[in-house]
């Protein structure tokens, strides 16, 4: 019987129980390092450590096979030399594990003999009803399910973006840089070979999943474009995916090939497709990431005006020519709204669009601009630009962030920020950030971020 794949995948990213095979009590080993790993990161699950040669491994019982353990395995994590796979696969089969990652390098990505051995395995697992994930990954993360299965270091911190990654260690550094910028994530996991599982089938188990609001994938060559497309284009109705396609160059192109035996296809195809299924794609790791912060703070823009409001007028011009550049506007105001910042506002402050507060603009004076302008008809969501105020308004930058913090729920549109400046900046970003303002260092990233949140809404329609 072939159970369907999101409940498989749902057994894997919220085992009840877990087998490492291979596991180890030798520090620098992998199999030392997954199993520390998942217990340190606080798995609420019962853990077997499976090892041909010992009894206990860091404190837990350790078993000589699968088929030992005395209950049920939902998630076998196999970390033995590539020729042991096979048998270990076997055993799996037997225990009817519901889903299995191999961690182990050594398959279709080093040539026709691993080739021929990964096809093996997933022969056995196949008949045995185990789905897979890699071979040659790092592991998987449920941060909702306390599961850190990685055999690296970074310790992703709990968000709602799923990450799925063809490069293990292109992965690694994305979550170590996530942990930096205090971007979350709800899933990771490392899709390597993709023998079994790929990215189709994760998109169609994260289309469901509560805890995920955006979709990020590293993407160096599909399997079944096919159907990637087809799960994507219904996807991305409701959950936008965004996508960096490596190999874009013909020198990427070829590096693909040889680091994951994928063909790269032609990158003008991969371009058409992905407008055609609505799926968002960045040149930049760092693009990736403002894309998927600003959609899962603050989901998509109704339409494509912009009001910005800012301490400084430089700035104010950057992010309008940066708006014109991506496609947004940055339209007149109503008379009503000019007439109630006119009011309000100090004579020196300009109250067209870009709204100037001058440079000693404090927590009031922006928390009004912003709702003003943010309640205009004729605009879709607010850019709020902050160059540091803090000599003239001590701690300005943060009792500034604090009043916006409010403000997207009471005028009911997205709102960006743009805090520029160095440390005397960093806490106002931290209070923007933890309560899901997406902040950038500069106007012009705001901007494109900005730009891609328009483009949600507008082509789902
Ligand atoms: N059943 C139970 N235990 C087994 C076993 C089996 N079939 N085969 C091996 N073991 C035990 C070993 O005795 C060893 O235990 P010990 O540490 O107590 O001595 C442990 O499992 C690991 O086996 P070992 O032979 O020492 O392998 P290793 O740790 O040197 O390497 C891999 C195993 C999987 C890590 C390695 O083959 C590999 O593929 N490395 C690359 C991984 C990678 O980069 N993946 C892609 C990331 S993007």
């Amino acid at each position: 019987m072939n159970f369907p794949i999101i409940d498989s995948l749902h057994s894997m990213f919220y085992p009840r129980t877990i087998a490492i095979i291979g596991a180890s009590s030798k520090p620098g080993k992998i199999g030392y390092a997954l199993l520390k790993n998942v217990i340190d990161y606080g798995y609420e699950g019962k853990i077997y450590p499976i090892n041909h040669e010992s009894d206990e491994i860091l404190g837990l019982k350790a078993y000589r096979r699968v088929q030992d353990v005395p209950e049920k395995v939902d998630l076998a994590i196999i970390s033995v030399p590539a020729q042991g796979v096979r048998g270990v696969m076997e055993d799996c089969a037997d225990k009817r594990v519901s889903g299995a990652l191999i961690i182990t390098s050594g398959f279709s990505e080093v040539g026709e003999e691993g080739r021929e051995l990964e096809d093996q395995v997933l022969e056995i697992a196949r008949k045995g009803n185990v789905r897979v994930i890699g071979p040659n990954m790092m592991g998987i993360v449920n941060t909702a399910g306390k599961l850190n299965a990685l055999f690296v270091l970074p310790k992703a911190i709990p968000g709602e973006i799923a990450f799925v990654s063809q490069s293990g260690a292109m992965g690694n550094a994305i979550l170590s840089l996530g942990s930096k910028l205090r971007i979350g994530f709800s899933k990771f996991v490392s899709i390597g070979n993709m023998a079994d599982i790929d990215f189709s089938d994760l998109l169609e188990y994260l289309e469901n999943d509560d805890a995920t609001k955006v979709i990020a994938l590293y993407v160096e060559g599909l399997r079944n474009a096919r159907r990637f497309l087809r799960v994507a284009e219904r996807v991305t109705r409701t959950k936008p995916v965004v996508v960096i396609k490596a190999g874009r160059s013909k020198a990427g192109a070829k590096a693909i090939t040889s680091h994951t035996g994928y063909l790269a296809g032609s990158d003008r195809i991969y371009d058409a497709a992905f407008r055609q299924a609505r799926i968002f794609r960045t040149n930049s790791i760092e693009e990736l990431f403002d894309v998927a912060k600003a959609l899962a703070y603050q989901g998509g823009l109704a339409g494509p005006r912009i009001a910005i409001v800012t301490n400084s007028g430089g700035p104010g011009i950057m992010a309008s020519d940066a708006c014109e550049d991506q496609g947004l506007t940055v339209p007149e105001l109503d008379q009503v709204t000019l007439n109630r910042l006119m009011e309000r506002l100090p004579p020196i402050c300009s109250t067209k669009n870009p709204v100037d507060l001058v440079a000693n603009a404090d927590p009031e004076r922006y928390r009004f601009a912003i709702e003003t302008v943010g309640r205009d008809p004729q605009i879709d969501g607010v850019l709020v630009i902050l160059t540091p105020p803090d000599a003239i308004i001590p701690r300005g930058s943060t009792t500034i962030a604090h009043e916006i913090v409010p403000l997207p729920r009471v005028i009911g549109k997205p709102i960006v920020t743009a805090w520029m400046g160095g440390v005397e900046v960093e806490e106002g970003i931290r209070v923007l950030e933890e309560n899901r303002i997406p902040n950038f260092p500069t106007p012009e990233r705001a901007v494109k971020a900005m730009a891609f949140m328009s483009q949600f809404l507008s082509r789902r329609k």
